[in-house]
């Protein structure tokens, strides 16, 4: 077959902060999941574009040709009781620590006869993956065909599964590639990665929660900003309804971090209590999904309250082989660490208690490894309270009791602890872009 353009031409025109065409991208990413550009040229085109950047034409261009790569979902069959369309939602988190708010979330957007298509991912690094954490569910499975994800969908509602290899195989062999080359942190990429993902998917509307601080990706408000206005702008070019919430990361949210501990806290909040800051989240995304699909009167807080999300839950665990009131894996061992003076907690750093969690064995380094279900952190002391001298400050969990000197490495500097009276000022939810 001739080739319409040379991948050196392409790398030179970026690099020379130039404009691709949309022939010239089109061909850029089908060549590159035909094996035609070589991953030492499509290395060098990503530096490019991390250090020039791309209009927002381009990453248009850029996201369909990545959706076009592979096959698309159609939630259009499903039907709601009295036989009109059912409206689709989903959300897409960045990545934070103890950031476990789909648990909660997918099932209590379902009460309200929206179904939610939540194609998920195991985490890599410091942050959490939510099928990891399911799969510390006695039987639970995270592979679907695309008909039993239809079929539960339709049933009841709600559907946390593994994303199939036929979405956007472009992006798969470009983040993979990223991810070796020192250009995940691309926004234009960014951007097209995950909403061409979301909009091969299929859901009607998309909820983005852009995480800004030290255990995001976007470590800065700015960038956060930019890559959630990026994504919204693209989804709306697809005809998705899609908002974006930029939130605070700097802290972990909720006090645990770990697979079945994570599982353990979302079924608290579940049950109607849990931190106060993984229901306010769960809560606000919940009134957005359901905002995008057309549902503005519903309270979500009161059926968090009255056992309807939870019944949700149950029913979206079992239809996926999981028995939902099985005991979760427990940790073989634990240390805990101490408050070494009186006062306010005013930091807790969510990397440090990520990067803690991953080497206790909760998460993974390299995509093979596997996972340890009991492992994580549980913290005893979030910003504000108070605390004594020698009171628990967090408690380390690991099956490899040797995990646990680089975990309290990692922990040193993590909290801080201020004289009486100082009081930390931190907003969860920081902005909203639509
Ligand atoms: N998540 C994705 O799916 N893609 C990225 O590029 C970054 C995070």
């Amino acid at each position: 077959m001739t080739e319409l353009f040379d991948a050196v031409d392409i790398i030179r025109t970026k690099r020379d902060k130039g404009t691709l065409s949309p022939e010239q991208i089109d061909w850029t990413v089908d060549a590159y999941t035909r094996g035609v550009i070589a991953d030492e040229q499509m290395s060098a085109l990503n530096m490019a574009i991390l250090l020039n950047g791309m209009s927002r034409a381009e990453i248009s261009r850029w996201t369909a040709a990545m959706i076009a790569s592979g096959e698309r979902m159609n939630f259009s069959s499903l039907r709601t009781p009295s036989g009109g369309v059912k409206a689709t939602s989903d959300k897409h988190s960045t990545g934070g620590v103890g950031d476990k708010i789909t648990l909660p979330l997918a099932p209590l957007v379902a009460v309200f006869g929206v179904a939610v298509p939540q194609l998920s991912g195991r985490g890599l690094g410091h942050t959490g993956g939510t099928l990891d954490k399911l799969e510390s569910i006695p039987g639970w499975r995270a592979d679907l065909s695309n008909e039993a994800m239809m079929a539960q969908l339709q049933d009841v509602g709600a559907v946390i599964c593994a994303a199939g290899a036929g979405l956007a195989p472009a992006d798969k062999k470009l983040y993979a590639l990223r991810d070796v080359t020192g250009t995940v942190e691309a926004i234009p990429l960014i951007a097209s990665s995950i909403m061409s993902k979301k909009i091969a998917e299929g859901t009607g509307s998309l909820v983005l929660d852009v995480k800004v601080g030290s255990g995001a990706f976007m470590k800065d408000a700015t960038m956060a900003r930019e890559l959630a206005e990026t994504m919204v702008a693209l989804g709306k070019d697809a005809g998705v309804h899609t908002v974006a919430l930029l939130t605070n990361m700097d802290t972990p949210l909720g006090l645990t971090a770990g697979n079945a501990i994570e599982v353990e806290e979302s079924v608290e909040v579940l049950a109607g209590g849990g931190p106060e800051d993984v229901v306010e989240l769960t809560v606000a995304l919940a009134r957005e999904m359901l905002a995008g699909a057309g549902i503005h009167d519903a309270d979500p807080a009161a059926a968090l309250k009255d056992g309807r999300a939870m019944d949700v839950w149950k029913r979206m665990i079992a239809a996926q082989g999981g028995d939902p009131d099985a005991a979760l894996p427990v940790a073989k061992e634990s240390e805990v660490i101490y408050a070494p003076a009186d006062g306010v907690v005013v930091g807790l750093d969510a990397l440090s208690v990520g990067v803690a969690a991953w080497r206790l064995g909760a998460g993974r380094a390299r995509k093979e490894d596997v996972v340890q279900a009991g492992a994580g952190v549980r913290m005893h002391a979030k910003p504000g309270a108070m605390v004594r001298a020698g009171e628990p400050l967090m408690t380390l969990l690991t099956d490899t009791p040797e995990r646990f000197e680089r975990a309290k490495e990692a922990l040193e500097h993590a909290v801080i602890i201020a004289p009486e009276g100082a009081r930390p000022a931190q907003e969860l939810i920081l902005d909203r872009i639509s």
